[in-house]
């Protein structure tokens, strides 16, 4: 036999050998004992389910609906030996925002370091317990009350550039409210007057990402340094605060430009809402169209309800640090669970007519009973939306001002919103459309 063909059996032979041994100690092991347990898709060794979902990468949120609909509620993948476990029910939704065992990320959040920068969503557990701690000040009602006007400038500099489309012809919203968004957060998280809706935008982004301008660094730093508790010591690096910032910079910024396209474009379809949401600014603002709306001024069930049917983020996920019981089953230490925000969403337990848009489900006499972890478009818990205020204030803000200004024409049909993809936020896949006239107040 030639001696190359020699190694080559060696090697065959030693590596089916360890093949041997690896599948052995993981099917002794308490990790694979446990899993078993939970119902789910039959896996196929050392690949376990992973073939399955990589065949529906495009319909991950519909292939989630299948197997939950066959296994049941608390069900599980192998993703080859990692143990992956989906948990649908509001009840044991709530076990896992509020144990100390699953705050940490799992491993499909790293490769978001590289998109969102390395910040507190996807960082490991010592750095977000610290950063978190000092950033949490940053995000308090009183404050983000203090951006309104912010908000209601750049809504207007929005308002102004959708004018152009005034002319109901149907055209793709997002970026406009990716440019929205971005210098609504820059304005008031960096503390710099950039203008990225009518600036050079393309340089200004690069500078931003590359964080060439140390003055953005220092003014957060400094407004940090206030935040603790008025005493100007700051507890991060500046490395540290250059990763927060882009990173807090750009989770809002693909959020809340999704839901305020996504508000949009259901507004579109539904005049009769729209119409209401006219009514009710009409009596808020009395003759004085161009003042700033308060907080509490404007109902939310609108945005709730658009949040509800299109959550910007439709799946989060958890690291099990400790072994815990979820549903009569033992979730060993290593394992992740993911929830499936979107399909809550439209849980016909929660929510009767759950594809339906209306928005009157979040009166406050239609929520009694509603458990309180069916509706999470922003998480809960102790590792929620660090920006929820922000976003709300914004959101409604830009809402209150564009329909001033504008009336919203039905342009895509439900059918064609219904068809959403996972790319770590919703994707639209048909896009984002609306058609505008200007409103006659
Ligand atoms: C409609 C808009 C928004 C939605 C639907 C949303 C949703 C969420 C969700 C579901 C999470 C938890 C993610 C997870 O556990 O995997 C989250 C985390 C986070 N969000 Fe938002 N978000 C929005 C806007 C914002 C804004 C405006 C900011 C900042 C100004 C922001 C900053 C963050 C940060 C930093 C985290 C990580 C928090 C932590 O792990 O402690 N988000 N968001």
């Amino acid at each position: 036999m030639p001696q190359v063909l020699w190694y080559f059996s060696a090697f065959l032979v030693t590596a089916v050998f360890l093949a041997i041994v690896f599948c052995v100690r993981f099917l002794r092991s308490q990790r694979y004992l446990l899993g078993t347990k939970i119902p789910g898709p039959a896996p196929i060794p050392l690949l376990g389910n992973l073939h399955t979902f990589a065949a529906q990468t495009s319909r991950v949120l519909e292939f989630l609906k299948e197997v939950i609909g066959v296994y049941g509620p608390t069900c599980r993948f192998w993703f080859g030996t990692h143990l992956v476990v989906a948990v649908f029910n509001p009840t044991d939704v709530q076990t896992v925002v509020s144990s100390r065992k699953m705050i940490d990320k799992p491993f499909f959040y790293k490769p978001l370091r590289k998109l969102w920068g390395c910040g507190l969503s996807s960082e490991p557990l010592v750095g977000w317990k610290k950063h978190r701690k000092i950033m949490d000040p940053a995000f308090r009602v009183k404050l983000i009350e203090s951006f309104v006007d912010v908000f209601k400038t750049k809504s207007e500099i929005l308002a102004d550039r959708l004018r152009s489309h005034a002319d109901e012809q149907p055209f793709d919203v997002l970026g406009y409210a990716l440019k929205f968004t971005i210098d609504n957060t820059t304005q008031t998280t960096l503390g710099t007057s950039v203008d990225f809706q009518t600036g050079e935008s393309s340089e200004l982004m690069e500078d931003f990402l590359d964080m060439k301008n140390s003055v953005w660094q220092l003014v957060l730093l400094n407004k940090l340094c206030t935040f603790q508790n008025g005493r100007e010591s700051c507890l991060m690096t500046k490395k540290e605060l250059r990763d927060q910032s882009i990173h807090v910079t750009i989770t809002a910024m693909d959020t809340s430009a999704i839901a305020l396209s996504t508000v949009l474009m259901l507004l579109g379809l539904h005049q009769d809402v729209q119409q209401r949401v006219i009514e009710e600014q009409k009596r808020v603002l009395c003759d004085d169209r161009h003042r700033s709306v308060k907080l509490e001024e404007l109902r939310e069930i609108v945005l709730k309800e658009s949040l509800r049917l299109f959550p910007p983020l439709p799946i989060m996920g958890r690291r099990v640090q400790e072994a815990v019981d979820i549903e009569g089953y033992t979730l060993p230490a290593g394992s992740t669970v993911i929830i499936p925000i979107y399909l809550i969403h439209r849980d016909p337990r929660s929510f009767t007519r759950p594809e339906e848009f209306y928005p009157d489900r979040f009166h406050p006499s239609n929520c009694q009973g509603r458990h309180p972890c069916s509706f999470i478009p922003f998480s809960t818990g102790r590792r929620d939306c660090i920006g929820k205020t922000y976003a709300s204030v914004l959101l409604k803000t830009a809402l209150s001002i564009i329909l001033r200004q504008f009336e919203i024409l039905p342009c895509m049909s439900r059918e064609q919103m219904e068809a959403v993809g996972f790319q770590v936020t919703i994707e639209m896949k048909h896009g984002y459309k609306i058609k505008l006239r200007p409103r006659l107040w």
